[in-house]
């Protein structure tokens, strides 16, 4: 159901809402109302150590609780699809999992920018049920969620990736989530070029070990009843397409939207066509297929 802005921070005094931002739509719930935070969890079945990122305003929301701010030139990539993951004291621990540390980002999107002035500081994960792709449309989070469910509409996420997650040791950012800023671009603004941190043993993101982005159809390397793939190749059954080969961006933008529509057209399985390029943007969307795969 679509609300206003007015009746979501009216919801949001007490409950949960999901809003729109720039990657995909989060569900979102005031930093302070524990009722609602724990509502989040049960609305997405989402296991309690998966820690939530908070979103703010302004940098400035950051300093009631971090411990050591961020430097410039990442804060100067706000608004927009990073996450910094921060050393904090009096952030609920439920929303950190009981971390000694939280994610924190700026979203670019005129919706939740308006909300968050409004509100202050929200968390949310992407609004979709836990394991299943995240959603990037109002339809997405009506069909996870139910038709009544609150909803404000931003239109269809930009990004349709979800934000990078940066956390610093010894002095270095590494990449704990790729994102829809890219390695390459991170290391334009780092002068070095940031690790990607596999998740192994008990992970630094918790959500790298949980299920992610799967949609109820399998998703196969061969056979298939349909193939996910791109405009213009010949597949000899029917497809799904992520779009044009050449444009990275509309293919992100429209990812979960087609995993999505592998279920909705009634498929159980799908080949996912792999053969694309490995760098930028591509090595996220690769990450994507290749978790919704498992
Ligand atoms: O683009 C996004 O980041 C979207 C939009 C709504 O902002 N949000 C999103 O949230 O993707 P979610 O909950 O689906 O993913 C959050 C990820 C999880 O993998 C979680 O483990 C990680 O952030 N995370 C949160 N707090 C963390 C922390 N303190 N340390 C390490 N990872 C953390
Ligand atoms: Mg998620």
């Amino acid at each position: 159901m679509i609300v206003s802005i007015e009746k979501a921070t009216e919801i949001l005094k007490t409950g949960v809402v999901a809003i729109p931002t720039e990657t995909v739509y989060g569900l979102a719930a005031f930093l302070h109302c524990p009722e609602a935070i724990q509502s989040i969890f049960t609305l997405k079945n989402r296991p309690p150590a998966n820690p939530l990122i908070i979103h703010v305003a302004s940098v400035d929301d950051l300093m009631p609780y971090v411990l050591k701010m961020p430097p410039k030139e990442l804060t100067d990539r706000w608004p927009g699809p990073l996450t910094l993951v921060l050393p904090v004291q009096g952030v609920p621990d439920r929303v950190t999992a009981g971390l000694p540390t939280a994610a924190f980002r700026i979203p670019n999107h005129p919706v939740a920018l308006e909300l968050l002035k409004r509100t202050g500081p929200l968390v949310a994960p992407s609004a979709n049920l836990s394991g299943r792709p995240s959603a990037t449309s109002p339809k997405h989070v009506e069909v996870d969620f139910g038709r009544d469910f609150p909803v404000v509409d931003g239109g269809s996420s930009e990004k349709g990736l979800e934000s990078t997650i940066l956390s610093e040791k010894d002095g270095m950012w590494r990449i704990l989530r790729e994102g829809a800023i890219t390695q390459e671009a991170l290391h334009d603004i780092l002068g070095y070029l940031p690790p990607i941190v596999k998740p192994e043993g008990k992970p630094e993101c918790p959500g790298q070990m949980f299920r992610h982005y799967s949609p109820q159809a399998q998703l196969v390397k061969e056979g298939g009843e349909v193939v996910l793939g791109f405009d213009m190749r010949e597949y000899g059954k029917p497809v799904v397409s992520l779009g044009d080969v050449n444009h990275p961006e509309k293919v992100a933008a429209r990812l979960y939207d087609a995993l999505r529509e592998i279920d909705e057209r009634g498929y159980k399985s799908a080949r996912v066509d792999l053969d694309f390029p490995t760098d930028g943007l591509w090595r996220t969307i690769r990450e994507r297929l290749l978790k919704a795969m498992n």
